[in-house]
């Protein structure tokens, strides 16, 4: 793998082959094998111009995991501020030994310049930008879906059938978008529930069925309940109706979690809006998976890291073992 910028153009081999590799970075974890040092040498580059919680520090863990060096950039506090372009920046950073480059941007397509410039040699990984992707959120889901699913006999198993719905601002969503692509090419049916402003205009383009009504779509047993952070700071208040009005007719309360299935999961990419979107009962519940997305999360990214630096250099030793 050379960069990892979407889920829409990674085919079936290649998602159940990140999910794969990241089972045995999570068996290596579990065994308390807390270093590997297959990525000794290799540079890291956590390269954020918005905030994150979640995606930077499991990076910075998945890299240090593989005994990779790290350097983190935040563009607040950096010479970002006084106008440096994503360009010398990028070249700033592969200068100092960057490897890869973990890029979140406010920009849809920021990471795809930095991969396709010409700019940087290092490989590129999309860690989220503008409503476009995010792809390693999109694949811990997956793992956690199937982990949940088949338990110790997930390798080399699909989604089949599954049927996840996802609920919430999809219309400005890179994790939605992400899980679309991934979780239908792995076989599972995608359902997206919303209020009609918050949907995408070009959403008859997706794989998915569309609803309007929770509780008509909790009717419909799904297997994965993704509920979604209403992104506040991108909304317009012509299309938000009031919070009260969202958390009534599409929030997860007590009692929608109540009449969902047996074995439904409650999913949530974080950081949640409690008594927004999701209610503290729903966030802390048995059915919520949203610390063990957090913990799929270092496994998988990993995974993703090693493929990237290691893989092919690991695939082409087998090949000299032979
Ligand atoms: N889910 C997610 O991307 O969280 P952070 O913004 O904290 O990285």
């Amino acid at each position: 793998m050379r960069h990892l910028l979407d889920t829409r153009t990674l085919t079936y081999d290649e998602a159940l082959r990140i999910l794969d590799v990241a089972e045995d970075m999570s068996d290596t974890q579990r065994r308390e094998v807390r270093k590997l040092p297959t990525l000794r040498g290799k540079t890291v580059v956590n390269l954020f111009f918005e905030d994150s919680t979640r995606t930077r520090i499991s990076f910075e863990a998945a890299a240090k995991r593989l005994s990779a060096d790290v350097i983190n950039f935040s563009a607040k506090g950096s010479s970002v501020s006084k106008g440096e372009s994503l360009q010398d920046t990028a070249q700033t950073l592969q200068a100092m030994g960057a490897d890869a480059v973990v890029i979140r941007h406010g920009a849809s397509g920021a990471p795809r310049t930095l991969a396709t410039s010409g700019w940087i040699s290092a490989g590129v990984v999309n860690a989220g930008d503008g409503t476009h992707a995010h792809p390693t959120q999109a694949l811990l889901d997956a793992f956690t879906i199937r982990k949940r699913t088949h338990g110790d006999a997930s390798r080399g198993r699909d989604l089949e059938g599954l049927r996840v719905t996802i609920v919430g601002d999809v219309l400005h969503s890179r994790v939605a978008r992400s899980n679309v692509w991934l979780l239908t090419t792995l076989g599972a049916e995608v359902t997206l529930v919303a209020p009609p402003t918050l949907v995408p205009q070009d959403v008859s383009l997706w794989p998915v069925r569309v609803m309007y009504d929770l509780d008509d779509a909790i009717a419909a047993a799904p297997d994965a309940l993704m509920m979604l952070r209403i992104q506040l700071e991108r909304m317009n208040a012509a299309y938000f109706p009031t919070e009260r009005e969202y958390s009534r007719r599409w929030g997860l309360d007590a009692r929608r979690l109540a009449s969902l299935p047996a074995g439904s999961i409650v999913m949530h990419p974080g950081p949640m809006n409690r008594g927004l979107e999701i209610s503290a009962e729903a966030a802390d519940s048995d059915r919520s998976t949203v610390l063990e997305q957090v913990a799929n999360g270092v496994s998988v990214r990993m995974a993703v890291l090693y493929l990237l630096l290691a893989g092919e250099r690991a695939a082409s030793e087998r090949e000299d073992d032979r």
